[in-house]
């Protein structure tokens, strides 16, 4: 009897990689350019992969010459890198930071594998807040992309969205300061209900502020990122059913944003690099910034015109947004706005 039972057939797994880890063709886009093309076609990102945004607008106004001697405050993926590192044409030097030293070493072999070498570019693994610390004269041009990569949102071992489980992070550097979860413990149900509205003008702040508490308070700590969408799911359980689901996500993104912010001190950073950039950026320097959200995009806008009426600036531009094409073509670059900006 044993012998004629018939095999048990395997169990279908599906056609399509169901985690991170499994998608490994995406994950090695040198490998597999065809499933890039097709993933990007659909108006994805390939996981472990970062679409750069307003590359054209970007390089035209920096109008980068040869020899010149440039950063980019926010490495990535490298893609805004190596469109500078073309224009540069192996003249001058590019210098780029990142907080992130996990991506770093992934980007600085894509940029060999480019053709490049330390004689083009150097690459630190520092806050851009501290770019001073960067061993040149001055820059000639000057680029941000504030934020955080696709490569590190859609890797659930970092945190930074609800849409995967994982543990509650969020730090652009895992090996500095302290990870969300921890992070919600310190603060009080005020400080929380503050975070959210002014990191990310949350509507329902003070019943979120209330849950997370709550939540803590009774033990129940909040571990990981489907934990926090949790609480939050339950702070607007009472909304009525035909909005709920929506906003529901919509809280859960506006949350993270501000938790992120917040564990990673964003403004503080952003602020220290617009107080600098004037003393960094050589005469006739160019600098050029792309936000994401509208606290970042009003302190861009304020620190510019008020150097420009300190006569620091002779010209300031933005916001300009990505065409209709490239927000069709990149959902990503829905939020972006550009500014930038000319030293005397
Ligand atoms: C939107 S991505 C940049 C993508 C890049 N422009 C590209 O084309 O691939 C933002 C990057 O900036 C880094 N970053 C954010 N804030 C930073 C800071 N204060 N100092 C250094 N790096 C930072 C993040 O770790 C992330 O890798």
């Amino acid at each position: 009897m044993e012998e004629n039972k018939p095999k048990r057939r395997k169990r279908y797994s599906g056609k399509y990689p169901k985690t991170f880890e499994e998608k490994y063709k995406e994950q090695q886009p040198e490998r597999f350019q065809e499933v890039i093309a097709h993933v990007m076609e659909k108006g994805n990102t390939p996981a472990g992969m970062h679409r750069s945004i307003m590359v054209d607008e970007i390089l035209t106004f920096l109008d980068i010459k040869q020899g010149e001697i440039g950063l980019d405050c926010t490495l990535g993926f490298g893609g805004h890198s190596r469109k500078l590192l073309e224009k540069l044409n192996h003249s001058g030097h590019l210098h780029a930071t990142d907080l992130d030293p996990i991506e770093l070493p992934k980007t600085e072999q894509r940029l060999k594998d480019a053709g490049y070498t330390h004689t083009d570019f150097s690459l630190h693994n520092i806050n851009f807040k501290d770019l001073d610390q960067i061993p040149v004269e001055g820059f000639d041009f000057v680029m941000a992309d504030l934020g955080v990569s696709s490569m590190q949102i859609d890797d659930p071992s970092r945190g930074f969205t609800y849409k995967f489980d994982g543990p509650l992070d969020l730090r652009m550097n895992p090996h500095m300061g302290i990870p969300a979860n921890i992070r919600l413990l310190e603060l009080t149900e005020d400080e929380l209900e503050g975070m959210l509205t002014e990191n990310a003008d949350e509507t329902y702040a003070k019943e979120i502020a209330a849950e997370i508490t709550k939540s803590t308070q009774s033990g129940h700590l909040i571990e990981t990122t489907k934990d926090l969408y949790r609480v939050i799911q339950k702070a607007l359980s009472r909304l009525p059913r035909s909005i709920q689901e929506e906003s529901i996500k919509k809280a859960a993104q506006r949350t993270f944003q501000a938790l992120r912010i917040d564990v990673n001190q964003e403004y503080e950073a952003l602020y220290e690099l617009m107080e600098k950039l004037p003393n960094i950026l050589k005469p006739g320097g160019r600098v050029a910034i792309l936000t994401f959200h509208s606290g970042e995009d009003r302190l861009v806008k304020k620190a510019f015109q008020y150097y420009q009426r300190q006569g620091v600036y002779t010209f300031v531009t933005g916001p300009d947004l990505p065409s209709l094409q490239e927000v069709h073509d990149n959902p990503r670059a829905r939020s972006a706005k550009l500014r930038c900006a000319i030293r005397k």
